[in-house]
């Protein structure tokens, strides 16, 4: 009796537990539902999906619209709502969510293409990638509303999701979801089929939904899967229609007694099948037959899902299960790998698809068995990456290409004779090259396009002297003599500036576009900043980052040519001469405007690219006082950091440089931001980082403000100029964010997204004031400018002695500092 009461209690506990297993569901730790485009949350079945505005911070971009449908999807499985409006991105945009849960994470994207104003979605082309992966290449919308998924395994703190437009095109993205899987979901590999029955690693694949199928013809709709997935019925894949049936008997699936959970599939899944109908023949001796449309040249994960719901009572029975011809097992015995029935099975296999495109899938009887049966309950299929890291392939063919390239070549050099002709000969070179190839192998891309591709490498490719055009749209070889023609054969009336690298001069192309070029003088050291400047350049393309229009390495020149920035350095219009002084309000755009840039550098990829000599000297100003953050010949990823952090010459500006990466010359973003914080401090009170006409507690910006900021008086050093034009909550705001940023250790200075934050709430704060005054301030600026004539020269006079203090490698200097400071 006692033991009976016992055995009761523990159901009945059991039970309770079991439905608040059930009743819990899945709760992912990263959980991301936006829904693009929106200005109001949407609730749909259990989830609710934020309107994007309220993760702008997640979100880098250049430029924006939201759009609104006229109509929604007549049907989608998938609730109509979410597809209701879009985002529009022109140019190369991303989101990058904080991850908090290491392992795979599912990315659902959303698309339904609609007119909006002149916006036609249906046009778009597009590709997005995360991490190192293509998850989809030059995508153009289908008519009816799609979800593509991912899946991909995280392992740093951020996942990166990047938007790329094709040249002159847009991409959009209705909704989208990134949410962490639960680890049982993917187990870390499976075994191919075929007689060696290799095990293949997938913990370092993404992989693409391309079916989820529910047998017994009967969808199973997101709110009813504890994953909110789709299962598609499967009658439409099904080859023949007269030797299966479909069974459905949800009650019979009980997970308890496996070892599976609702969340590899629910009992929706798990409680309808398609058997092989025996019926009208005991005998009966065919296959069911599903029949999938799968690209080819790559590898795919099948999931299998069986679960033995059949009727009682009924036979013991074994079957074969195949992929194409190939059978995956023989004399399957269901019930033999689950122990009882009603308990849930999956099984994965990879199989590689070439040359057709269907995969198909099938079930039947095993040779000689007195009970003909089988079963399938439901299917995945899923594409791996393949080694280049990608879902995709275009079926590219090498005359269209180069046909591309020279399009591209002479849209770019637009009007340029020279460079047209260099083209057309070059044009004429890949032609012959590629029917060469082609009479040899098959059509292979001698020259490859990649236009998709996220990272191009053009350093590289100096070594060999051939003529290599950059595969980037953004930046290509000039010839020398194009160069000189522009700037006048190096004018000195057209220096714009002297730097370490050397000088740079104003020039005008042919087609009157006009173009800062920076001549670097041969010395061996600046070879691997030039091309890792090439390199950034054209692998980077922001709205505040300064673009690369072309580069020339001919006669050993090291030639960068830019976009010609109007209004010059933050430098000069802080504490230049003759240049127009910057309102407040301008002084916070401009702060915003460099940080947007060293945001998207820090972010923008897996690896965060750090900038190293961030300084007012390298944000430069286009006509609308627009901040561009250049002058990246410093610039390092983050792997070749770890290489060389110890060996690494600590490089930057005196009067910028991060103390922690002085003393321990370890390298991180937040090196920037201490750069970044002195810029804001010089933004606010005008005046050069070290001056060292002023006396000596004065001489460096940097410890004066922050002893002024100390003692309370920090509005006395505020730059003259801005006197009453500050609203005090936005100074407030400004000098706690610029204070931060130079905190002595790293780790609690804030990151770029941070600072971005606190600036757009600075300049919130300052209101629409400030816009009118600056016309105010005009006079008083030609006063200022001829008091400051001092501070520039004297900053000369004193320092030229000590180096070059505009220039690049300050390490000299710093080497004897630091051993002064040591002593
Ligand atoms: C995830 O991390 C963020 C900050 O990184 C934190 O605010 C949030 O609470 C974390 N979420 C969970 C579920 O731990
Ligand atoms: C929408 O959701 C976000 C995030 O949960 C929340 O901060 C915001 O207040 C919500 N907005 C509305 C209008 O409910
Ligand atoms: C989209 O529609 C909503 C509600 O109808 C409206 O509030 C919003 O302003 C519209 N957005 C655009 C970009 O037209
Ligand atoms: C939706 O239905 C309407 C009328 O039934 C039809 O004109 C329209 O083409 C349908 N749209 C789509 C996307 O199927
Ligand atoms: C994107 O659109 C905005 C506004 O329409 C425009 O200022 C910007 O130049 C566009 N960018 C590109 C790359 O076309
Ligand atoms: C949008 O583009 C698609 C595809 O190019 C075209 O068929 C459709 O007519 C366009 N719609 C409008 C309203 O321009
Ligand atoms: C991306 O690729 C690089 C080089 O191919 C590799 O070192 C890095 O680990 C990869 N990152 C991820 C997240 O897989
Ligand atoms: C994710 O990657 C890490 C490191 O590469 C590995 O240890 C882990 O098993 C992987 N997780 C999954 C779910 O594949
Ligand atoms: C599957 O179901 C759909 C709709 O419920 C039906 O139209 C179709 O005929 C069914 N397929 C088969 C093979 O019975
Ligand atoms: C599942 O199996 C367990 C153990 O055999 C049993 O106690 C439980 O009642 C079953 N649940 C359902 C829903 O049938
Ligand atoms: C079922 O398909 C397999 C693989 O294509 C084939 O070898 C087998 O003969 C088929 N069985 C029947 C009964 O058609
Ligand atoms: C499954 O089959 C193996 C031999 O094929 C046998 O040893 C084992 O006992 C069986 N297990 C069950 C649960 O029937």
């Amino acid at each position: 009796m006692v033991n009976s009461g016992g055995s009761m209690l523990l159901i009945w506990v059991s039970s309770i537990l079991c439905v608040i297993c059930v009743s819990l569901g899945y709760n992912p730790l990263d959980n991301y539902l936006i829904d693009c485009g929106s200005s109001t949350n949407k609730s749909v079945g259990d989830r609710l999906f934020v309107a994007d505005q309220f993760y702008s911070n997640l979100l880098s971009i250049p430029h924006i619209t939201f759009a609104n449908a006229s109509s929604s999807p007549n049907s989608s499985a998938y609730d109509p709502s979410l597809f209701q409006t879009a985002r529009i991105f022109n140019e190369t945009s991303f989101y990058t969510f904080s991850v908090n849960k290491s392992g795979r994470h599912w990315i659902r994207l959303y698309f339904f293409p609609f007119v909006f104003r002149s916006y036609n979605l249906s046009t778009a082309k597009f590709s997005v990638s995360a991490q190192n992966f293509t998850l989809i290449k030059e995508y153009q919308p289908k008519v009816n509303p799609e979800v593509k998924e991912f899946s991909f395994n995280v392992s740093s703190d951020r996942l990166v999701l990047n938007f790329t437009p094709f040249a002159n095109s847009i991409a959009f993205v209705n909704a989208l979801e990134v949410f962490s899987l639960p680890d049982e979901l993917f187990p870390p590999g499976a075994t191919t089929i075929g007689p060696q029955g290799k095990y293949l690693n997938l913990g370092k694949q993404a992989l693409e939904t391309v079916e989820r199928l529910n047998m017994g013809n009967q969808t199973v709709f997101p709110h009813d899967d504890t994953l909110w997935r789709l299962w598609d019925a499967d009658g439409k894949y099904l080859k023949h229609s007269n030797v299966e049936k479909f069974l459905a008997n949800v009650k019979a699936v009980n997970f308890t007694k496996g070892r599976l959970t609702e969340n590899i599939a629910p009992s929706s899944v798990y409680g309808t099948a398609t058997v092989l109908n025996s019926d009208p023949d005991p005998q009966t001796n065919a296959n069911v037959t599903w029949l999938f449309d799968v690209d080819p040249g790559f590898e795919y994960l099948v999931r299998f899902h069986f679960c033995d719901i059949l009727p009682r009572p009924s036979a013991r029975f074994y079957f074969n299960v195949y992929i194409g011809s190939s059978a995956v097992v023989q004399y399957f015995d269901l019930l033999n790998r689950t122990s009882d029935v009603g308990v849930p099975y999956f099984m994965d296999v990879i199989t590689t698809v070439s040359g057709s495109r269907m995969l198909n899938v099938s079930i039947g009887p095993s040779n000689n068995v007195q009970y003909p049966n089988a079963i399938l309950n439901g299917l995945e299929i899923m594409k791996i990456s393949n080694a280049k890291d990608s879902l995709y392939v275009l079926d590219s063919i090498s005359s269209k290409s180069s046909k591309t390239k020279v399009i591209l070549i002479v849209g770019l050099a637009a009007g340029s004779f020279i460079i047209i002709v260099l083209a057309l000969v070059l044009f004429l070179l890949c032609r012959r090259r590629s029917l060469a190839d082609l009479s040899h192998r098959k059509a292979e891309d001698h020259f490859p396009m990649n236009e998709g591709d996220t990272v191009y490498t053009v350093g590289s490719k100096f070594s060999n002297g051939t003529l290599i055009f950059s595969t980037s749209k953004f930046g290509y070889r000039f010839p020398f003599v194009a160069i000189q023609e522009a700037t006048d054969n190096f004018s000195e009336s057209l220096v714009l500036g002297v730097g370490g690298f050397g000088k740079v001069y104003k020039g005008v192309l042919r087609d009157e576009t006009r173009v800062a070029v920076k001549r670097g003088t041969s010395q061996s050291q600046g070879i691997a900043e030039f091309q890792t400047e090439i390199e950034m350049l054209s692998q980077f393309r922001h709205r505040h980052l300064v673009s690369l229009i072309g580069y020339c390495d001919e006669r050993n020149e090291m030639i960068i040519i830019y976009e010609f920035m109007e209004n010059g350095t933050l430098k000069n219009h802080l504490c230049g001469s003759n240049h127009p002084s910057l309102s407040w309000r301008q002084r916070l755009e401009i702060c915003i405007g460099a940080a947007k840039g060293l945001h998207y550098l820090h972010t923008g990829s897996t690896k965060a690219i750090i900038h190293r000599d961030v300084k007012s000297a390298n944000i430069l100003l286009d006509e609308n006082f627009m901040a561009k953050v250049a002058d990246f010949g410093l610039s390092k990823t983050g792997p070749e950091i770890d290489q060389s952090h110890v060996s690494t010459a600590v490089k930057g500006s005196f009067g910028y440089l991060d103390p922690e990466y002085l003393i321990r010359q370890q390298l991180t973003e937040k090196s920037d931001v201490y750069s970044f914080g002195v810029v804001m401090f010089e933004v606010l009170c005008g005046r050069p980082v070290i001056d060292p006409s002023l006396p000596r507690e004065k001489v460096n910006l940097v410890e004066w403000a922050l002893k002024c900021q100390r003692r309370g008086q920090l509005e006395e050093i505020v730059d003259p100029l801005l006197q009453g034009q500050i609203k005090p909550d936005s100074l407030k705001k400004f000098r706690e964010i610029a204070e931060k940023c130079l905190a002595e250790c790293g780790v609690y200075r804030p990151s770029m997204g941070d600072i971005l934050w606190n600036l757009e709430s600075a300049l919130q704060l300052q209101g629409d004031e400030g816009r009118s005054s600056h016309n105010g301030k005009m006079t008083e600026k030609f006063n200022r400018a001829n008091s400051l004539e001092t501070c520039g020269s004297a900053a000369q006079v004193s320092i030229g002695s000590m180096g070059d203090l505009a220039g690049v490698s300050m390490s000299k200097v710093f080497a004897q500092m630091v051993r002064e400071e040591m002593r």
